[in-house]
C-alpha cells in the first residue's frame, strides 16, 4: 500500500540519516546544529523512496543497507533547499515549517552547513556497501544530476537569471527538468544501478525520472499558487512575488496540471514491461502529481 510505503521510506531514511550525520554536540557544534535543523524539519524524503522503491523493483526485495544512498540523496536535497533560500537566492523565511537556515544561524553558517551537507553525502556514497565499480556509477550519476550541465546547478542558475521576464516554453522546461527532474533521476537510477539493474533497466528508469522530475516541478509551482504557507511549510505565493518562471505563469493551473499528469502517465508507461513489479514505483509516481504539499 502507498501509505506504507510512504512512511516504511521515510523511517529508513530518518534513521540512515541520524546515523550518518554529525551528532549535534560534535565540535564545531554550530555547524552541525544548523544541518540538522534542515534535515530533520519534516521532508518528505521523496528522493530517497524513490531510490530505495527502484532498487526494491529491480531486485524484488529491499537491497541490504540501500538506506544510505537514499540518506546521502536527502542530503544533497537539504543542502539545495538551505543554498535555494538564502537572500541572495530565493530569499525565504520558512521551510518544511521550520524558519530558514540562515535566519536561525546566520547567512555564513547556512552557506557552509549546505556545503557540509554535500560534501557529507559524498563521503557516504563512497562508504556505500556496493561493488566498486557499481559505486563509482553512482557518484557520477549523482555528480551529474547537481552539476551545471543539465543538473541541479545549471537550473538554479537559469532560473534566477530568468526572474522578471517572460521566459520561453523551452526555457521554462530546461529550468525545471534540470534544476528538479535531474535529481529525481539520479535517485531512481542510483537505487536501481545499486540494485545490480542492466543497461535496459537503467534506462527505462531513466524515462521514468525524467517525466515524473519534471511533473514533480510543475505540481511544486501549482502548488505555490493554490495552497497555503501553512498548508506547504514554506512561503505560498512566492514565485508570481518574484516574478519566477514557472508552469502555472505560463500555462495557467488547470492546463500545467494537465501536463503534469500526462507526464506522470508516461512516466509509468516506461516501467510497463515490468509487469506488477513496478506497481509500488508507479503509484508513488501519481503520488507525486497528486500530492497537497
Ligand atoms: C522542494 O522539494 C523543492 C523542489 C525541488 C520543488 P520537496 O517538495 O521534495 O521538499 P521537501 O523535501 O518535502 O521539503
Ligand atoms: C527549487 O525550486 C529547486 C531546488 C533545486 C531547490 P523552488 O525554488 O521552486 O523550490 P521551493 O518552492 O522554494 O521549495
Ligand atoms: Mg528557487
Ligand atoms: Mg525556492
Ligand atoms: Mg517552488
Amino acid at each position: 500500500m502507498l501509505s506504507e510505503t510512504l512512511v516504511q521510506g521515510q523511517s529508513l531514511t530518518d534513521k540512515a540519516l541520524e546515523r550518518l550525520l554529525p551528532p549535534a554536540t560534535q565540535h564545531p557544534t554550530s555547524i552541525h546544529r544548523a544541518m540538522r535543523h534542515s534535515v530533520f524539519a519534516g521532508g518528505k524524503r521523496l528522493r530517497p523512496i524513490l531510490c530505495l522503491e527502484a532498487g526494491r523493483m529491480i531486485s524484488g526485495t529491499l537491497p541490504e543497507s540501500i538506506e544510505d544512498l537514499g540518506a546521502a540523496l536527502e542530503m544533497l536535497h537539504t543542502y539545495s533547499l538551505i543554498h535555494d533560500d538564502l537572500p541572495a537566492l530565493d530569499n525565504d523565511d520558512l521551510r518544511r515549517g521550520r524558519p530558514t537556515c540562515h535566519k536561525v544561524f546566520g547567512e555564513a553558517t547556512a552557506i557552509l552547513a549546505g556545503d557540509a551537507l554535500q560534501t557529507q553525502a559524498y563521503q557516504v556514497l563512497a562508504g556505500l556497501r556496493c561493488p566498486a565499480e557499481v559505486r563509482v556509477r553512482i557518484i557520477e550519476e549523482i555528480a551529474r544530476g547537481t552539476g551545471t550541465i543539465d543538473g541541479m546547478i545549471g537550473g538554479q542558475v537559469v532560473d534566477l537569471e530568468a526572474e522578471h521576464s517572460p521566459p520561453a516554453v523551452e526555457t521554462l522546461e530546461y529550468i525545471h527538468r534540470s534544476k528538479t527532474a535531474a535529481l529525481i533521476t539520479a535517485s531512481v537510477v542510483s537505487g536501481g544501478l545499486y540494485a545490480g539493474a542492466n543497461d535496459d533497466a537503467i534506462a527505462k528508469l531513466r524515462t521514468f525520472g525524467h517525466s515524473i522530475g519534471l511533473a514533480f516541478q510543475i505540481v511544486d509551482d501549482v502548488l505555490d499558487v493554490t495552497q497555503t504557507s501553512a498548508q506547504l511549510g514554506k512561503t505560498a505565493g512566492k514565485d508570481s512575488a518574484a516574478e519566477k518562471a514557472t508552469y502555472p505563469a505560463l500555462f495557467g493551473v488547470d492546463e500545467s496540471l494537465k501536463r503534469a499528469d500526462k507526464l506522470a502517465g508516461t512516466a509509468c508507461a516506461a516501467l510497463d514491461e515490468f509487469g506488477y513489479r513496478a506497481e509500488t514505483l508507479k503509484s508513488v509516481a501519481r503520488f507525486l502529481v497528486e500530492r497537497k504539499n
